[in-house]
């Protein structure tokens, strides 16, 4: 994790962004660049992530937060971090208890606890060095449950125990651990949930006032600028027509 890289500035203060290839996760890194943090965002769609780090000026790297090669082979690339993003995550199916995927289940259970797990662990010395910050991506998932949300629900639950778990362990050190919980945000999430299904993703969001990415970017851009000193444990955003 010392290695030089060649396209980071030595003096750079270096967010690292996962899932930055779309959504949530392209809006946080653009405002973080736009405050002047050098981004990295790391995901599977590298087309995507390349189009993103060229147009502000940071690092692409692959990651899948499921497989432990790939998270090795990516804390290896990352030279230094001041702020951890990890945003990588989603929903699979809207199935009942009764009905329940077991492979929907634990995609999501792999993709968001363990997923966040894999890369923390992975990081957490370069954050330890860099007293730095680690803001988790849950939900109002994690706090309201909903009909056919299980999976999803246990899921953010679990995101939103190792946030808060990983904060009592460390709040003798310099580093930070936020949890931002947004309600519904208009993004390629329902269109994953629904494996496609592009006319249920857009009933989701019909008629409604959606948050958009750039809502949730901002409180991260927020989180990421405050003094050393202040901890947002936690943070909910929602939609004001949703409760
Ligand atoms: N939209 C909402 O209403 C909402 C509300 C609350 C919380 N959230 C949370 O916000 C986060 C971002 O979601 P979004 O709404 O921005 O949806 P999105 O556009 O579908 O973004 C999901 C991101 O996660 C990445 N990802 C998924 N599996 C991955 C894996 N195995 N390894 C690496 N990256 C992976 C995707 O990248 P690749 O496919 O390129 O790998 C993508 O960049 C998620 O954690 C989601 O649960 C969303």
């Amino acid at each position: 994790m010392s290695t030089p890289h060649p396209t980071i500035p030595d003096d750079a203060r270096i967010a690292v962004v996962t899932g930055g290839s779309s959504g949530i996760g392209e809006a946080a890194a653009r405002a973080l660049a736009a405050d002047g943090w050098h981004v990295i965002v790391a995901a599977r769609r590298l087309d995507n992530l390349q189009r993103i780090a060229d147009d502000i000026g940071g690092t692409a790297l692959p990651l899948d937060v499921t497989d432990d090669a790939s998270v090795a082979a990516f804390a290896a690339a990352v030279p230094r971090v001041d702020v951890l993003v990890n945003n990588a995550g989603g929903a699979l199916g809207l199935d009942s208890v009764a009905d329940a995927n077991l492979d929907d289940w634990q995609w999501m259970y792999d993709t968001n606890v363990l997923g966040t797990l894999r890369v923390t662990q992975a990081l957490l010395p370069a954050l330890h060095a860099s007293g730095g910050l680690v803001i988790n991506i849950g939900s109002i998932a994690a706090r309201v449950p909903y009909v056919g949300g299980a999976g999803y629900n246990a899921a953010k639950h679990g995101v939103a125990a190792l946030s808060r778990v990983l904060r009592l362990e460390t709040a003798d050190t310099p580093l930070r651990v936020c949890e931002i919980d947004p309600g519904r945000v208009h993004t390629d999430f329902s269109l994953v949930r629904f494996k496609g299904d592009a006319a249920k993703a857009d009933a989701v969001y019909a008629n409604k006032h959606n948050l958009t990415a750039e809502d949730i970017a901002e409180a991260i851009r927020w989180v990421a600028s405050l003094p050393a000193h202040v901890n947002i444990d936690e943070l909910r955003i929602m939609p004001v027509d949703q409760v």
